[in-house]
């Protein structure tokens, strides 16, 4: 099969299961309009964060990588009023298109955007001791994913569950001389996940309208 074809099926099954979403639809229109580039989840990848999110009665999200706020907001769906979602991300000029989209989407009670290199955020959330989070969405710069999971699991409980976005890379997972940082740091992130008794988990291939891509989804015992 060919992208084209996976993306023809992610716009059928999108337009049946999913359709449109105005508050969705304009967080990428002006996410777009600001030069941000589209790399945000699939609009069902998103359902699926929000579905993994409800049915693990999430009350604490953390999301590394915010963007635009898309993943943001779908996972933001799932919290009940009294729950949160902290999002952490680099570029201020991507936290400022966030927050207005998460605004307009009416979550701006719930969700704080921390701008700063998610590892000195992600320290200064361990050394104030927040309560651990339910669920941790990881989708930031890929070489720092090792970090980032030791970051999770420091910031999680028994029974958190941890999301990876873009672990197989066109396949490219698998090959253990890639000269690309990013498939290095994806193997590394799950060599330690493998090693670390603390979690179970697996990778989930993906196709569809963002291309030949994976979830890497792990359970903190
Ligand atoms: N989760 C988003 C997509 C995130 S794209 C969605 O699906 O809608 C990755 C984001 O991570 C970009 O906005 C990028 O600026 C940010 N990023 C890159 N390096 C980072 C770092 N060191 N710390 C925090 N955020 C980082
Ligand atoms: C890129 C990052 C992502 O999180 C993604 O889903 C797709 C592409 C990137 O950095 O190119
Ligand atoms: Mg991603």
């Amino acid at each position: 099969m060919t992208h084209e074809q996976w993306t023809e099926v992610d716009n059928y099954v999108v337009g049946l299961l999913t359709p449109s979403d105005a508050v969705l639809d304009a967080a990428l229109v002006d996410s777009d309009a600001a030069g941000l580039p589209p790399i945000n989840v699939a609009p069902n990848q998103g359902k699926f964060l929000e579905i993994l999110a409800a049915s693990h009665r999430a009350r604490r999200i953390l999301e590394i990588g915010t963007l635009g706020g898309y993943s943001t907001i779908w996972l933001a769906r799932a919290l009940p009023d009294d729950g949160c979602l902290v999002s952490l991300e680099l570029e201020p000029g991507h936290a400022e298109v966030a927050r207005k989209n998460i605004e307009r989407a009416g979550f701006a009670n719930l969700v704080e955007v921390r701008v700063g290199p998610a590892v000195q955020t992600l320290q200064s959330l361990v050394d104030s001791k927040v309560e651990p989070f339910d669920l941790v969405f990881i989708d930031a710069d890929k070489e720092g994913y090792p970090q980032y999971l030791q970051f999770s699991l420091a910031l999680s409980r028994q029974g958190t569950l941890i999301v990876a976005d873009n672990v197989v890379r066109d396949g490219e997972v698998m090959n253990p001389s890639s000269t690309d940082e990013r498939v290095q740091g994806v193997r590394a992130f799950l060599a330690l996940a493998a090693s670390d008794a603390r979690l179970e988990g697996t990778v989930v291939q993906t196709v569809g309208s963002k291309g030949y891509d994976g979830f890497g989804i792990f359970l903190v015992k």
